[in-house]
């Protein structure tokens, strides 16, 4: 073969598998039902064979998930990784977003590597506070959403207050694709007008068969009147509402609604075919140079999340790469934006529902775990040799600024070793003030303090406690001027501090002190994030 002809192959496979890519997370706020909706999903795709995997129950997962005490004592997911299954020629790459919002920083970074999201929202409460943060950030972004309305074999708020809610509330067409026929008690099953199908809720039997909805088999479960009030009910619905247009939904201005119970498996084979048939494949990403297209040749990713310590017997840090263009393949060399150097990536990961897998090749929209020591880090771009990196995968400034108190001053070394690398993890950040030898830990919620106290002594058997620290705020600074920003810096010793990749951040005593010294020195950026360069 010549190598044009080679070239062309590559690129046609590469297109290829790029359509048969969907990368999307779920978004909700707690007890929505994300953890149960998952496990049915990964159920539809065969990934799991029991339902039940997901959370803290099987024996398999919380082998796994040992380390971390708390994620069990509390009963919430602090970790958040990526789920691969297959459905329908499909490979669906599932990010699991941590719902607590102390971890939103964590979450936020996670849905920079999704394609498209689900929304499930709890039929009985609407759109609750966490939910919106979290469409917020999908709208900044324009992830576009399709709505799971969950929990209808429960009484709920009625469909068309809850189609109006996410309306007014989101700002968002809603385009209704699916109907509940009735709730809770009363529930009788959901409408596919689309279709013509019928879809019965039996709440003892699970998976029932869809039936017309014109034929005479629907008054099996529903007398004719209920029939007529139900469609009604639906017209109305779909006339009160634009219809269904996939390029609205595509740019993030619709967002198609579907109705179901997540526990009893209803709607959610419905939800499954929407992403597969409708949502984006991986979408172009912005770098610094150029908005990288998925079908290019050449590899590139980014890291959106490291998670060192999976399995207590090694020091393993995974990096989870979103991959954004090319055909990766087992044993490449990649070169890490942060530190400049080039690393043979021999062990690739695919994750599933319970187990990991080496991989030989990737594309496009896929997650791979890459094991390392710390070569790698949160923010960093990977590519074959090419010098860009993606932009947009920011850092928050910490809502509570702690110290960090030792029990055994001994081990001030270990302590920094501890801090560093968990906050390579991105999940907490560490400040080295100026002046003075405490280190301050900065975090976005106060959970994440106590997560931080566990593994320090799990992980690393070192005892810490944290004190109240004289800053309530932290900002980047940043100056056009080089010696600006060092004036700066010269005239606030006291307040500044780097952060763990030697970025120079300014702590205040209080929001006023930030604004009062913001006002001074016009010239110098104040920023509440900060993108890895
Ligand atoms: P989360 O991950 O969003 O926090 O929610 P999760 O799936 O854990 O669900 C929260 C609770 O809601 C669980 O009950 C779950 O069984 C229930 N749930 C989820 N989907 C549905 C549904 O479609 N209908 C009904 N009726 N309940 C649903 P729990 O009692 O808090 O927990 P568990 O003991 O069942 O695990």
């Amino acid at each position: 073969m010549t190598l044009q002809a080679e070239l062309e192959t590559i690129l046609s496979t590469i297109a290829d598998e790029v359509q048969k890519r969907r990368t999307f997370a779920i978004i909700s706020h707690p007890d929505a039902g994300k953890t149960t909706l998952t496990e049915n999903l990964l159920l539809m795709g065969g990934a799991i064979h029991l339902a039940g995997q997901v959370k803290a129950r099987g024996d398999s997962r919380r082998a796994r998930s040992d380390w971390m005490k708390i994620e069990q004592e509390r009963g919430i997911s602090v970790s958040s990784a990526v789920m691969t299954f297959a459905y329908e020629g499909i490979t669906c790459n599932l990010l699991d977003t941590p719902g607590h919002e102390d971890f939103s920083e964590d979450t936020y970074r996670t849905l920079t590597a999704a394609d498209s999201a689900i929304m499930v929202i709890d039929a009985a409460k609407g759109i609750e506070a966490q939910t919106l943060k979290l469409f917020e950030v999908c709208r900044l972004r324009d992830v576009p959403i399709i709505t799971f309305i969950n929990k209808i074999d429960r009484e709920g708020v009625s469909p068309f207050e809850l189609m109006d809610e996410i309306a007014t509330k989101l700002a968002l067409d809603t385009a209704p694709m699916m109907w509940s026929a009735g709730m809770g008690g009363l529930l009788k099953g959901i409408f596919d007008p689309e279709r013509d199908r019928f879809i019965p809720y039996d709440r003892m039997s699970e998976g029932k068969e869809a039936t017309s909805l014109s034929g005479s088999e629907i008054a099996k479960y529903m007398s004719a009147d209920e029939l007529a009030a139900f469609r009604e009910e639906m017209e109305l619905a779909r006339e009160g509402s634009p219809a269904f247009d996939l390029d609205a939904y595509r740019a993030g201005h619709l967002t198609p609604v579907y109705f179901g119970s997540a526990l009893r498996k209803l709607g959610v084979r419905e939800l499954l075919n929407a992403v597969v048939q409708f949502a984006p494949t991986p979408r172009p990403q912005p770098s610094s140079v150029r908005l990288v297209q998925p079908t290019e040749p050449k590899v590139a990713g980014f890291v959106f999340k490291v998670q060192a310590n999976m399995d207590a017997n090694h020091r393993d840090r995974i990096a989870f790469m979103r991959l954004c263009s090319g055909k990766f393949k087992r044993g490449m060399r990649l070169k890490v934006s942060g530190s400049g150097k080039t690393i043979g990536i021999h062990n690739p990961t695919l994750f599933f529902a319970q187990d990991r897998e080496l991989v030989d090749e990737a594309y496009a929209g896929d997650i791979i775990g890459i094991p390392n020591h710390g070569t790698i880090r949160v923010g960093d771009t990977l590519t074959e040799s090419e010098d860009l990196t993606f932009t947009g995968i920011p850092n928050f400034a910490p809502e509570i600024l702690q110290r960090v108190r030792l029990d055994d001053p001994m081990k001030a070394k270990h302590m920094r070793r501890a801090l560093e690398s968990l906050a390579e993890e991105g999940v907490t950040q560490v400040f080295k003030p100026q002046l003075g030898a405490n280190w301050i830990v900065g975090v976005v919620g106060r959970l994440q303090l106590e997560v931080l106290a566990a593994r320090i002594e799990t992980e690393y058997e070192i005892k810490v406690s944290f004190e109240a620290s004289p800053f309530e705020t932290a900002r980047w600074v940043t100056a056009e001027d080089p010696a600006e920003l060092r004036r700066f810096v010269d005239a606030h010793r006291g307040n500044m501090a780097d952060d763990r990749d030697g970025a120079p951040v300014f702590l205040a005593k209080s929001n006023w002190e930030l604004g009062y010294t913001a006002e001074k020195w016009p010239h110098v950026r104040f920023s509440a994030t900060r993108e890895r360069a």
